[in-house]
């Protein structure tokens, strides 16, 4: 039983906001986003990104269309600086993006702040104090005036040293940390004195940015707060309003879409909600949110999975399966009721009309993905039976997204022979599926070799009918495998690779490697699996299998002379 709660937790006092707008309102248009995962959301990680993983998650974020991107709080770390200067001297921001950087407000931090972003075309310098009362009481031992000229302190600081640096466009953006549990006509007072003391116009105007640092009320009252600010702000039309929302109560996009209505133009943010504790507010639920109402939201997710291998690969942390848009079951119906107005609504969906199918807000096709049905097996084995089948009865775990994809080929055989399957069937089809397509390529053997820090393979490959020996070379065994068939034109990217032990089978002991691949050119993935005693060997066999999986794959296709 949980205690009585009465005594130690309040509710959250509310605004007494009369005269509200918001409710009313609806979002017409994209706000500007911000993205801070390369800030926020790698200070949460385990191990923060390296210079390596920060790199690909920047470029990402810039195809994905970010035109405001934190990149680091360069005054914390050697490597937060050091990555920003590589941004700059490696000349790797788009013209059309703009650079942005944390800083508290202390005085040998910003002057650090502003060294790291020597020779930007435009940067955004964040500056930070909390302003809540007992951060002022404490942790800083402040009076509200103090915690006031610790701001325009910190304001005039950058103003001074940025003027040294003509050749880049500054921004101001400041922020009231713990702004929704600081007092609102304090907040007002503090924002208002940083404006005058930068003197923003409608030219240069600030970013104010009004965080839930720790989300404490409802949705309703932080747009209540947005609200207040929103029409009480000196200079409103030298201020961009931002907004920043964690999620500690599980609705931060909520917060983020009231507080869009009550008047904030701009969102921080990380893709599916990585950041602080529950994280930042998803910028992709967000956004597609906003798909699904007809908004165009100016960012690209129409390969949703791309962009979370590649999240998954810099964060080094799992997104949820059910996680909105992207989790890897959110297109997949297990009931059969659910199917059955799937199906019906599909199949009268026209190419081009409102879309209106049953149980899905949004098509997958629009994001990259498709609707996958998971079939019950037999009663016995219920969800998810295909999967439980094959683990308890052959010892193969399969990786969530190749269960989803299987599902497809179990539910076309189904379709055609009708039925349930038992065990053995389904390990046949699997074989037939994932293990025995061996056209237009046959794997014969491979060769290792060391070159320097590279790892290379020789490979002897079995191509219509003719024996071919391709090398390559790359950071281990299946990067070198990627290589070599460059040499025959076939050009793939491996977006997810997992090995599991089929221990437990005694003497038949095998190493199973499943690698997802993608092609140029193609849109979705495919799944490549390989059995073999040796897990090199088994990784090798899984990208061949893979490869010829692919829709491309057929003899005329490949550049066999060049081999
Ligand atoms: O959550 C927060 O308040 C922050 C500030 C630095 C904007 O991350
Ligand atoms: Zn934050």
């Amino acid at each position: 039983m949980l205690k009585d709660p009465s005594t130690k937790y309040r509710a959250f006092p509310a605004v007494g906001l009369v005269d509200r707008q918001w409710p009313s309102r609806t979002i017409g248009a994209a706000p500007i986003w911000m993205s801070t995962d390369l800030r926020d959301g790698n200070q949460a990680l385990f191990e923060p990104m390296n210079a390596e993983r920060k790199l690909r998650l920047f470029h990402t974020l810039c195809e994905i269309g970010f035109k405001e991107i934190e990149v680091a709080f360069p005054s914390a770390s050697k490597t937060d600086f050091d990555f920003v200067r590589e941004l700059i001297d490696g000349r790797h921001i788009p013209d059309d993006v703009t650079i942005e950087v944390l800083t508290q407000a202390r005085e040998h931090l910003i002057r650090r702040t502003i060294e790291s972003l020597a020779g930007a075309r435009r940067a955004i310098v964040h500056v930070y104090n909390a302003t809540s009362r007992p951060f002022r009481e404490h942790v800083f031992g402040m009076s509200k005036a103090e915690v006031i000229d610790m701001a325009v302190a910190a304001v005039r600081l950058i103003r001074e040293l940025t003027a040294e640096h003509p050749e880049t466009r500054w921004v101001l953006e400041y922020s009231p940390e713990t702004f929704t549990a600081t007092e609102l006509d304090f907040a007002l007072e503090v924002c208002d004195a940083v404006t005058a003391a930068w003197g923003a116009t409608p030219d240069d105007k600030v970013i104010l940015n009004l965080p839930t640092t720790v989300e404490v009320t409802t949705p309703n009252v932080y747009a209540d707060q947005i609200e207040w600010m929103h029409r009480r702000l000196a200079r409103r039309d030298s201020v961009i309003l931002s907004i920043h929302p964690h999620n500690d109560r599980g609705t931060a996009v909520a917060s983020a879409e009231l507080a869009l209505m009550a008047g904030a133009e701009r969102v921080e943010g990380c893709l599916f909600g990585n950041g602080e504790r529950t994280g930042n507010v998803d910028l992709v639920t967000l956004a597609l949110n906003l798909y699904t109402q007809g908004i165009s939201p100016s960012l690209d997710f129409s390969d949703i999975n791309a962009v979370a291998r590649t999240v998954e690969h810099c964060s080094r942390l799992p997104i949820h399966p059910r996680h909105p848009y992207v989790g890897d079951l959110v297109f997949t119906a297990f009931s059969g009721s659910h199917q059955d107005a799937i199906r019906k609504g599909l199949a009268v969906q026209p190419a081009d009309g409102p879309w209106s199918v049953p149980y899905l807000p949004i098509d997958p096709a629009d994001v990259g993905r498709s609707y996958d049905s998971v079939i019950r097996v037999n009663s016995q084995s219920g969800k998810g039976g295909i999967a439980f089948l094959l683990e308890s009865e052959y010892g193969v775990v399969l990786p969530r997204r190749l269960q989803v994809e299987f599902s497809r080929a179990v539910q076309e055989h189904t379709d055609t022979h009708g039925g349930e399957m038992t065990a053995a069937e389904i390990w046949q089809l699997f074989a037939r599926t994932y293990l025995e397509i061996d056209r237009p390529i046959r794997y014969l053997e491979h060769h290792l070799y060391e070159h320097g820090a590279a790892q290379g393979i020789r490979l002897k490959l079995e191509i219509g009918g003719r024996v071919h020996l391709l090398s390559g070379e790359g950071n281990g065994p299946i990067d070198a495998t990627v290589h070599a068939l460059r040499g025959i034109g076939l050009i793939v990217e491996v977006r997810s690779y997992e090995e599991r032990s089929m221990a437990g089978r005694g003497s038949d002991a095998s190493a199973c490697a499943f690698l997802e691949l993608a092609s140029a050119g193609h849109a979705g993935e495919c799944y490549g699996v390989g059995i073999d005693g040796n897990i090199v060997t088994a990784s090798v066999r899984a990208l061949i299998n893979g490869v010829n999986r692919l829709p491309m794959v057929a003899i005329d296709d490949l550049d066999v002379q060049a081999a």
